[in-house]
């Protein structure tokens, strides 16, 4: 990818899953990354205003960030707790939008990269706060994008179904079977397709693309 060698990158929720590939590959591309998480190289719980901004002021200067972390609780929506309508809505939207604060007032020109989802586009069973947190991300990156033009580009990916610690965690073999057999596609995402997609959008090669929202999802919201 072009330009992307020597940049100074942050991902968040970057020790599993896709921020950890999304780790692996800016390094491939020669970026500096830190990864910043609950378990991460700076460790940080992002739903923290005080601990997020402790978190980027040991950073300094930035010129990516892939605000990537994220959490799930699957529940029948009538049963949803509020404590953990709270906790998802507070990591996935207000932990993408703390992080997003504190990385523009950081950078001159850059590149502001959100992992939203499928389930921001449309209604999926049984995580309606997490859909609702994802819905939220999409609508910021996008003001953000008009807001923050022409230095910093701002964009939402909205991965379908990927094989990851999260979603191995709440889904039986059957429902993986079950979900492959919607996807035309067939078959589930690897964390390193996302990754590749974040790689190319941070280049200068995706430098006219922002404002954008785009699915990677092997076609499942086709
Ligand atoms: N797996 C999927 O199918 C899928 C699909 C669409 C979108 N997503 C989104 O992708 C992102 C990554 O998901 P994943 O599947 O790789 O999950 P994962 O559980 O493998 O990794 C989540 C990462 O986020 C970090 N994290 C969680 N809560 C945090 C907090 N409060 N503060 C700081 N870090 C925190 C964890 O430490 C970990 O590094 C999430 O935003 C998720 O909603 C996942």
């Amino acid at each position: 990818m072009r330009g992307l060698a020597g940049k100074r990158v942050v991902v968040t929720g970057g020790s599993s899953g896709i921020g950890e590939a999304t780790v692996r590959r800016f390094r491939e591309e020669g970026a500096h990354v830190v990864s910043i998480a609950l378990d991460g190289e700076i460790e940080c719980d992002v739903a923290d205003p005080e601990q997020v901004a402790a978190a980027f002021e040991r950073i300094g200067e930035i010129d990516v960030l892939v605000a990537n972390a994220g959490i799930s609780i699957r529940s029948p929506f009538v049963d949803i707790r509020e404590e953990d309508w709270r906790r998802v809505l507070d990591v996935n939207l207000g932990g993408v939008f703390r992080c997003a604060q504190q990385a523009a007032r950081r950078m001159d020109e850059g590149v502001i990269l959100m992992t939203a989802s499928t389930n921001g586009l449309t209604g999926h069973e049984h995580y309606a706060d997490y859909n609702a947190s994802k819905a939220g991300v999409i609508l910021l990156a996008r003001t953000m994008a008009r807001e923050l033009a022409p230095r910093i580009r701002v964009n939402a990916v909205c991965p379908g179904y990927v094989l990851t610690p999260m979603q191995r965690a709440e889904y039986t073999d059957e429902m993986l079977a079950a979900v492959d057999a919607t996807i035309p596609l067939g078959r589930h995402a690897e964390p390193e397709e996302i990754a590749a997609l974040f790689a190319f959008l941070a280049s200068d090669d995706a430098r006219y693309i922002t404002g954008a929202v785009l699915a990677i999802d092997g076609g499942e919201t086709a």
